[in-house]
């Protein structure tokens, strides 16, 4: 059953793809266009629920595209995105009628809770053909599963600090370790669950913006500045505040965010009334926030505050006993999504799993059974599915924390046959890009390289669009149960 038609708008082909996927894995249509010439087609012919449009196309303006939407179907909704946050221009996507602004790069999660918010708000307005709990009961929410100790320990914290209603939570770990999981787990236990949880990536939005982004502004209180705009925090009042990468958190903006925490109360930019909050600030970072604090790079007092309630999340190799119950629940969740009927592990590729270090943790473990799967034809995943992580382990920098400072280590071994330099190079770009789904910033964090140079590389190997769309074959009917038998589950 189709959830409803996307188009997608965008002349960069690695957007597209990394939305047209997420789509279709919830249950949607979608429609690729690379021009608005291809996009006024497309709305004909496609007939979409919904157009995620780039704000800068090769041969209009998305925002005069989005005016010709809205006049064909005032009730279209579209989502703006674009690749320099400017609150002007979102002022401008609003005002003209857009549903929702993203900024580039984005986090695929946000835009698919964007996109589930706007097809639940259109169904109940509109009719009852996909009803919110069907699109409920396709889109399975994720679970955060593991029956190792650290996870039990971990989910009674986790329903501790939901009780207890503690204000502020740090949350650490290296990236993929299942921080934003752990952090809407948190929301969702907790009698905050129905007020908003909203994410800041502070990391994504330039420095001189995310002010802005935090606390709102009066009218005209800079020279972009336009209506009034309220910000994060009163955004989520009653909620969650989850500021992510709050290690990239500029020091200015540290010392803000201190004082919400020490008082409750901000104030809107250009305001001075001081508005009371009450709500629950969750910061995550992979990061090493008491090393920044001795490098004068991150705030002692801010960080002593967070981490009186910190949440540290091993890394995947130091909690491998979870690995059994975590492949099944992903085998059962992809069965689920792409209709297959996957059994399992051989006991030989459950073996190599169990060996493996796992540098990109829980997010790795996943991309590795999503590959598999898509590899295996039948219903047992064998061992040589798997050995591509350990070949490439090889190559591997060594200790790589997420943000992969660390030195390249002594396990790098240059083979008595030599090595072409070029092609270990495109080697890592492909498996960082691999390992990040396709996010260009995340990737270069990890290979210690600029956006721009990442970039450059991608175009120079003709990796721009790695990597490129899975085609599942799509067997039986979804299966449902069992998707997680012997772990514990939280839905979050
Ligand atoms: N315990 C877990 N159970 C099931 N899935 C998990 C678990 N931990 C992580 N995942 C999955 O791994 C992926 C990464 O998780 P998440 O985004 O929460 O990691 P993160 O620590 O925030 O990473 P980053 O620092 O890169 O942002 C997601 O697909 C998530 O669903
Ligand atoms: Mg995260």
């Amino acid at each position: 059953m189709d959830l409803g038609r996307v188009l997608i708008v965008d002349d960069e082909n690695l957007v597209c793809w990394s939305l047209a996927k997420m789509l279709k894995r919830v249950g949607h249509s979608t429609e690729i266009a690379n021009t608005g010439a291809d996009a006024r087609l497309k709305l004909k012919s496609f007939d979409p629920d919904l157009v995620i449009l780039d704000a800068s196309l090769p041969d209009i303006n998305g925002l005069q595209f989005l005016e010709e939407c809205k006049a064909e179907n005032s009730a279209l909704p579209v989502i703006i995105m674009t690749s320099s946050y400017h609150s002007n221009l979102a002022f401008q996507a609003f005002s003209l009628g857009a549903e929702d602004y993203i900024g580039k790069p984005f986090n695929i999660d946000m835009v698919e809770r964007s996109i589930q918010k706007i097809f639940v708000k259109k169904n109940l307005e509109k009719d009852a053909v996909f009803s919110q709990g069907r699109l409920r009961k396709k889109h399975l929410p994720d679970q955060l599963v593991g029956n190792c100790p650290s996870m039990v320990d971990l989910f009674k914290t986790m329903n501790t600090c939901a009780q207890q209603d503690c204000k502020t939570i740090l949350v650490l770990g290296e990236s993929g370790t299942g921080k934003e999981l752990v952090t809407h787990g948190i929301h969702n236990l907790s009698a905050r669950k129905d007020a908003p949880i909203v994410e800041v990536n502070c990391a994504s939005i330039p420095d001189n913006l995310l002010e802005n982004e935090l606390f709102g502004h009066e009218k005209g209180a800079y020279t972009d500045a336009g209506n009034r705009e309220v910000g994060v925090f009163e955004q989520a009042e009653g909620g969650t505040v989850f500021l992510d990468e709050i290690g990239d958190m500029p020091l200015n903006m540290q010392a803000k965010v201190l004082k919400i925490i020490e008082n409750r109360k901000f104030r809107r930019l250009g305001g001075q009334e001081e508005i009371e909050t009450d709500v629950r600030i969750i910061a995550a970072t992979n990061q090493n926030l008491h090393k920044m604090v001795q490098e004068g790079t991150f705030r002692g007092d801010l960080f002593y505050r967070l981490n009186m309630m910190c949440i540290t999340l091993r890394p995947l190799r130091e909690r491998k006993k979870c690995i059994p119950s975590m492949v099944e629940y992903f085998i059962g969740r992809l069965n689920a999504e792409y209709g297959r009927n996957v059994a399992g592990v051989s006991s030989s590729g459950l073996k190599e799993l169990m060996a493996y270090g796992w540098p990109g943790n829980v997010r790795e473990l996943r991309n590795a059974i999503e590959r598999a799967m898509m590899l295996e034809k039948g219903r047992i995943l064998s061992v040589e599915h798997f050995s591509k992580e350990n070949q490439s382990e090889s190559l591997k920098v060594g200790g790589c924390d997420g943000g992969c400072s660390a030195p390249v280590s002594s396990r790098i071994i240059l083979p008595s046959e030599g090595v072409c330099i070029e092609d270990v190079e495109k080697e890592y770009i492909k498996q960082a890009l691999s390992r990040y789904d396709g996010n260009q910033t995340k990737a270069a964090k990890c290979l210690g390289l600029s956006l721009d140079t990442l970039r450059y590389r991608r175009k120079k190997f003709g990796l721009e669009n790695y990597p490129t769309q899975k085609t599942p074959s799509i067997a039986a009917a979804p299966k449902e149960d069992g998707l997680v038998n012997s772990s514990r589950a939280i839905p979050v």
